[in-house]
């Protein structure tokens, strides 16, 4: 909305929200999220057509155009649980929409959803007979975090569905107007409302799958002496794969990728496409088997004990660049090494206070220090579990002095320079690499 505000000087934005707290980090100079550019743009459009409020009705009431962003998180109970999208968010929101409103209104779905949701929300929107057109439009966002800004500045394409009715049409070219204050036409591009929400989730379902293909590629490379990163770019150079999203780590995170593609299987499901479901599923199975994976090569580097052992975790954050660790790999690491008995101690430069609510009570049992080099004093190991740039730049051999011998590095994201930590003295475990080891033979 930040970045719609600044291009569309004559839009009035206003963000909504329930939570009182998060309106008041919006408004105050500590925005409430981490994210290169944001706090700037904000700072730029903010009070002037950029604003935050918690009064929903009358927001409701005041706008022509209703972006809709409410979470939709996998279903912990009841039918499809672990799998289909909870949208009991969504509905309350819908039905808020149709009672605060006495003028017609674009109701732009934004949030990821099940496919095929715009129609009950059309069903809800038109059910009191208030007079009041609604028209429901899907404009998923295809930014990700930690390059949230320049994504959404230089989208690679902006999508719009809507109905193909007259009135379904003109919604959607409320939306392009939106947009091509900034955007190039030929980036924008309108569908059909099914193949706009389908979309969203296939991207994500094809991103996700590139990096659990490199992933179990990097197993196999683990047992033939084959480099993973070697094999990355031989493939990745072929037009026709392409080069990114090519990176082999300890798996993916964030709030996307699992819960979009076990959507999508329960969406195949549903529809008795078993196969389908099935085929989509596996990228999910591989990511856990790839974190499992990673675990169990720490313990049985480290003689098969990390009881009692202190491992220093490098990187709380899901990928570099955010303060979000929504199903961040390094907490799933955490949690398995702690029920290992080892004595964690984690240490991120921005998403400390959020891995330590996301860990709940366990997060009593993990040390957490922001500083690096006090986290690896007197460790056995230390695992890098997120891509912070920062970490490929600290004093290793300094860091070495003051661990625990053998020293063991697990490299996670293969952000290191191998060899030199070699020489200094550690045992460098990679991912998809063969082991660097100190030990004699
Ligand atoms: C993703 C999609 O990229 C974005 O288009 C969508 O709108 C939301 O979901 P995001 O989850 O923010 O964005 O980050 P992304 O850069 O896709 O990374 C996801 C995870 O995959 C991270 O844990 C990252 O470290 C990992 N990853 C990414 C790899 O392990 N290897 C890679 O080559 C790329």
């Amino acid at each position: 909305m930040a970045v719609i505000a600044s291009n569309c000087p004559q839009h009035r934005v206003v963000v909504v929200d329930i939570n009182e707290a998060r309106i008041a980090a919006w408004q105050s100079d500590q925005l409430p999220i981490y994210e290169p550019g944001l706090e700037e743009l904000v700072r730029r459009v903010r009070n002037k057509n950029l604003f935050f409020s918690t009064e929903i009705s009358r927001n409701i009431a005041e706008a022509d155009i209703i972006f809709v962003s409410v979470n939709t998180p996998t279903k912990t109970f009841g039918q499809g649980a672990g799998r289909a999208a909870d949208l009991q968010y969504w509905e309350t929101t819908a039905r808020q929409i149709l009672e605060n409103s006495d003028s017609p209104k674009v109701v732009v779905e934004k949030s990821t959803l099940p496919v095929r949701t715009a129609e009950a929300m059309e069903r809800i929107l038109r059910s009191n007979g208030n007079g009041h057109h609604f028209e429901v439009v899907s404009n998923p966002e295809f930014l990700a975090e930690g390059t949230a800004i320049r994504d959404m500045q230089q989208p690679d394409r902006v999508l719009i569905g809507g109905r193909e009715t007259p009135s379904g049409q003109r919604a959607v070219q409320a939306i392009v107007d939106i947009y091509s204050q900034w955007v190039p036409n030929e980036r924008i591009i309108t569908t059909n409302l099914w193949s706009a929400e389908l979309s969203k989730l296939v991207a994500n379902a094809f991103l996700a799958q590139r990096i659990s293909s490199i992933n179990a590629i990097s197993a196999l490379c683990e047992k033939t002496e084959a480099d993973v990163t070697e094999v990355a770019h031989a493939i990745g150079m072929d037009s026709r794969i392409g080069a990114k999203f090519l990176r082999a780590g300890v798996g993916f995170g964030g709030s996307c990728f699992k819960k979009d593609i076990l959507n999508l299987v329960y969406l195949c499901e549903h529809y008795g496409l078993q196969e389908v479901a099935a085929y989509w599923e596996q990228v999910v199975r591989m990511n856990e088997y790839q974190q499992a994976r990673f675990v169990s090569n720490m313990i049985s580097s480290m003689f098969n004990t990390v009881a009692g052992k202190r491992v220093a975790i490098f990187g709380a954050a899901f990928k570099a660049n955010t303060s979000d660790t929504r199903e961040s790999p390094a907490l799933d690491v955490c949690r398995a090494l702690l029920e290992e008995h080892a004595d964690v101690v984690m240490t991120d430069p921005h998403a400390l206070d959020m891995a330590r609510a996301d860990l709940g009570d366990l997060a009593q049992q993990v040390t957490f220090e922001p500083d690096p080099h006090q986290a690896a004093k007197g460790a056995h190991a230390l695992a890098i579990l997120t891509e912070w740039p920062d970490f490929a730049q600290l004093d290793y051999q300094a860091l070495y002095k003051s661990m625990v011998k053998p020293a063991f590095i697990f490299d996670g994201r293969n952000i290191l320079q191998h060899q030199k930590l070699h020489a200094i003295g550690f045992n460098v475990y990679a991912i998809g690499k063969p082991p660097l080891t100190n030990f004699a033979k």
